[in-house]
């Protein structure tokens, strides 16, 4: 198999692919073949990663001009056309270059996001939208005697959210992202809707309101993307269609009263 890798630094006018022939093992993953290019190719080659255990989120990249991380995707259900998802209105989609899916993994950078160095993005605008939501609990009740208890359900429904890693996936396949810069984007609000549902926040109306605005909860088009490729099965996309329901409410409760 071949893998073809997108290369962009600083003093190259154009960026280019790379193409590396190497044996697909089975189980073998990107990230691992990512490391096989730096170690017997060419140790240039620029890319994120630290757990190698989808855990940490910092290995996301596009892979086959779908989001995924690195080191939970192999190549050989990749060959094999197993893992093919089809993301709507991505404008990222359909670049110059070609590949044969059978024959070929195409690695490239996140999209929407300034590349660094290769594969490496800048993040800071997927963390600022993330500090803006302010991502630190606040308590009801600062000091209990005793523990915090819990509904069961309402631990199901919040485990939703804090499986979040903040990969960045969902961000670079969102089309509202792509041409909205100010859009808040999906891993931002499901984290913002996760402090809107838990019982023991003390802030959970006030925080519902920051993202009542156009680049906020209604800046979504719902094309659905962030809940395909999330590696972690976080449904942004219900968040948000949840948290719209919940202005309406209150909106409607204010009027009556
Ligand atoms: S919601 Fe999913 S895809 Fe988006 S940042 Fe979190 S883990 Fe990654
Ligand atoms: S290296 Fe940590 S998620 Fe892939």
């Amino acid at each position: 198999m071949r893998l073809k890798v997108f290369r962009h630094r600083q003093g190259m006018s154009e960026p280019r692919y790379d193409t590396f022939e190497m044996e697909a093992a089975p189980g073998m993953t990107v990230l691992s073949a990512l490391f096989k290019i730096q170690e017997e190719f060419d140790d240039s080659l620029a890319f994120r990663y630290s757990c190698r255990g989808a855990v940490c989120g910092s290995c996301a990249m596009l892979i086959n001009k779908v989001p995924r991380l690195a080191c939970r995707t192999q190549l050989m259900p990749l060959l094999a056309g197993e893992q093919e998802i089809s993301l709507s209105g991505y404008p990222a989609i359909g670049g110059p270059v070609s590949w044969d899916p059978k024959e070929d993994v195409l690695v490239e950078p996140l999209p929407h996001l300034p590349v660094i160095c290769d594969l490496v993005v800048d993040m800071t605008r997927f963390f600022a939208f993330y500090r803006d939501i302010d991502p630190v609990f606040s308590p009801l009740d600062p000091d209990p005697e005793k523990e915090r208890l819990m509904d069961p359900s309402d631990v199901r429904e919040l485990e939703l959210y804090t499986n979040c890693i903040l990969c960045g996936a969902c961000f670079a396949a969102c089309p509202v992202d792509a041409k909205n810069p100010r859009f808040s984007g999906p891993a931002a609000l499901a984290s913002l809707y996760r402090f809107c549902i838990d019982p023991r926040e003390g802030r959970r109306i006030e925080r519902l309101k920051t993202a009542d605005t156009p680049d906020g909860w209604w800046g979504c088009e719902f094309h659905a993307n962030c809940r395909q490729v999330c590696p972690r099965g976080v449904p942004p996309i219900v968040a948000i269609g949840q948290a719209r329901q919940e202005i309406k409410k209150q909106r409607k409760e204010g009027e009556e009263m």
